[in-house]
């Protein structure tokens, strides 16, 4: 695995797609949904390179993984949307790039356990755990406002706890 591929380099096509730059109009815990796809996505890429896996395929998933507009819902929202917009974001997917089986398993089981679909690959678990993080800081800084709990800082110390799980988690093998 090449590991010299910069970040624009890997997100230039997706960010270029048309239908894809529609979830820049869409709210998304308070913020829209391409900021915190790109937010998750940057975390994603920094974390799966330390840990040697296939970054450029958990990066492409992560920036990918909520590629859904609420019109596709209805009136469906709350939890069925949150049960089921994985699966409609990787038909999105599929429908505008090429995915390989890390980047489908990735985008489609984002939210176990929520929707019950283990991961299958250390990318899709890196995926799945910092989406949670980087969501729960969203949700307090963003869309409640509750400066007082919540910080980059948190949100960072967070993610170095997913990544030190990772770490130790793999050495055992
Ligand atoms: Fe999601
Ligand atoms: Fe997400």
């Amino acid at each position: 695995m090449k590991n010299d591929l910069s970040f624009d380099y890997i997100s230039k096509d997706i960010l270029e797609n048309r239908k894809f730059q529609k979830i820049a109009y869409e709210s998304h815990h308070g913020i829209t949904r391409m900021e915190h796809s790109l937010r998750v996505a940057k975390y994603v890429y920094k974390i799966s390179k330390k840990l040697k896996l296939d970054y450029e395929s958990a990066t492409r998933a992560a920036i990918l993984h909520d590629f859904f507009t609420n019109e596709e819902f209805g009136e469906n929202h709350g939890l069925i949307q949150g049960v089921v917009h994985p699966e409609i974001a990787l038909q999105n997917a599929k429908g505008e790039f090429k995915l390989n089986a890390i980047e489908e398993n990735a985008i489609v089981t984002h939210m176990f356990p929520l929707n019950m679909r283990m991961p299958k690959y250390k990318e899709s678990w890196v995926l799945t755990g910092v989406d949670k993080v980087v969501a729960i800081y969203e949700y307090f800084s963003y869309k409640f406002n509750y400066s007082k709990f919540t910080s980059k800082v948190n949100c960072k110390l967070n993610l170095a706890g997913i990544f030190a799980f990772y770490v130790i988690t793999m050495g055992r093998k």
